[in-house]
């Protein structure tokens, strides 16, 4: 066992009032047993409960619940940071090209492993991660999770038409190669599967129903796919579905809007789309940088609140322009401040911890520090260079902290990663 002495933040619950429901311990404890958290509370009553415990005393510095990035595409690690496009021509010109090249096994473990160093130094421990058509890109970044023990949530990326055919499967084979990748993956270690249709353009209604059948079948199983992200993308779905009322509808359709859906950005949405996706517990991807890169839009938060939707924080990485989480939320407060109802600090952080995880039903394991959820946890390091310091009081609130290092940092202020309870990522020195 042991006691880790810090400044401590968190949500136990869920909540939609932030200030009243975050608990704050600036000299806190935190009791960690292999993988999980047996004690949380004020360090002085921990370590008089638990006297031979050895302490690491991290004190000055914050520890927080691992980060959960909700949407994001491992094979665009190596295609982040390409100019001058919109969602389908940047898909045309820089994805499906760097997607093709994950037929070969080798390349798919040698990105997995870089991917997961880029989660793991910017204090993600989970993801919703999309791989490409090939099960072998699937297996690669599986079995690389599985090495460091991540709760990981992936899934094949399935597309029968409107893409390069070396990127297609079928129907028929997508339905085999998932149900055989649930068996292989779904509830092993903390892996987990997700059915994964890329988006509504490049699935035939044959296939989309392929996948709905096994999101029956198979319950608790994951959805993830893109929904309502750009204007072309859009009216492209209305001329290939017809008779759909509108492109979330079409998922709808084949039963592929339920808790456990995660949809990718949700920004052209329509009142009956917001208020389906609250009815049916589904949960939106909210991905600034990337709706910021790719000129697809502000994202609609308020909306959302009213609708009780739920909804987590991501980067969509490769569209998204950074793995960091804090500056993820940093960008959907600009977002924020355009539509004019910021987002606070501590919603930020919510929608990146507890939030997330209410999100996708796993805040028994992830999301917060509570006794018996799984040790991921990050060490922060607020003034981490001169200007930080300069910014940042010793003292300083938790809020003030985090939304300085939102706006200010970078994988810099993450000075340890902590996952089931083993330290997988220390910062260099
Ligand atoms: N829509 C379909 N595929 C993608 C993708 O890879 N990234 C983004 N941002 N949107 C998509
Ligand atoms: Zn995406």
């Amino acid at each position: 066992m042991q006691l880790f002495r810090a400044s401590i933040a968190h949500f136990p619950t869920q909540t939609s009032n932030f200030e009243k429901d975050i608990v704050i311990f600036k000299d806190g404890g935190l009791l960690v047993d292999n993988k999980h958290i047996v004690d949380i509370g004020e360090f002085s009553q921990l370590s008089s409960r638990y006297p031979a415990v050895e302490v690491v005393d991290f004190s000055g510095k914050w520890i927080l619940p691992g980060l959960i990035d909700s949407h994001l595409h491992y094979p665009q690690t190596q295609s982040i940071a390409h100019y001058g496009e919109q969602l389908l021509s940047w898909l045309e010109n820089y994805t499906f090209p760097t997607e093709m090249q994950f037929a070969d096994e080798a390349h798919a473990n040698t990105i997995a492993g870089i991917f997961l160093n880029q989660l793991l130094k910017n204090g993600t421990t989970t993801g919703l991660v999309f791989t490409t058509v090939h099960k072998e890109s699937c297996n690669a970044l599986f079995s690389a999770a599985s090495q460091l023990d991540m709760a990981m949530i992936a899934g094949k990326v399935c597309m029968d038409r409107n893409c390069p055919s070396p990127l297609q499967d079928t129907a028929q084979s997508a339905q085999q190669d998932c149900a055989n990748l649930i068996k292989t993956w779904h509830n092993k270690g903390r892996n987990r599967y997700a059915l994964t249709p890329r988006f509504a353009p490049t699935s035939t209604p044959e296939q989309l129903a392929a996948l709905g059948e096994l999101a029956q079948q198979y319950k608790d199983v994951f959805i993830q796919t893109h929904l309502s992200e750009n204007l072309d993308e859009i009216a492209w779905v209305k001329q290939l579905f017809p008779n759909a009322a509108g492109y979330l509808d079409v998922y709808d359709q084949f039963n592929l809007v339920r808790e456990r859906a995660v949809f990718g950005h949700g920004i052209h949405l329509n009142e009956d789309e917001w208020a389906r996706l609250g009815e049916s517990n589904a949960s939106i991807a909210f991905c600034p940088t990337s709706n910021l890169f790719l000129g697809s839009g502000l994202f609609d938060m308020a909306s959302a609140k009213a609708n009780d939707v739920h909804v987590a924080l991501a980067t969509d990485v490769g569209a998204g322009t950074t793995f960091n989480m804090f500056k993820t939320y940093g960008d959907a407060y600009k977002v924020s401040q355009l539509r004019h109802a910021p987002i606070c600090p501590l919603e930020g952080f919510y929608l990146m911890t507890q939030g997330a995880a209410k999100a996708h039903a796993l805040d028994h394991e992830i999301g917060n520090l509570n006794a018996g959820t799984v040790a991921d946890f990050i060490v922060v390091e607020p003034r981490f260079d001169e200007l930080t310091a300069l910014r940042i009081d010793q003292n300083a609130e938790f809020d003030d902290v985090f939304f300085a290092l939102s706006i200010l940092g970078d994988d810099r202020a993450i000075a340890q990663t902590w996952v089931s309870g083993r330290c997988s990522y220390k910062k260099p020195v």
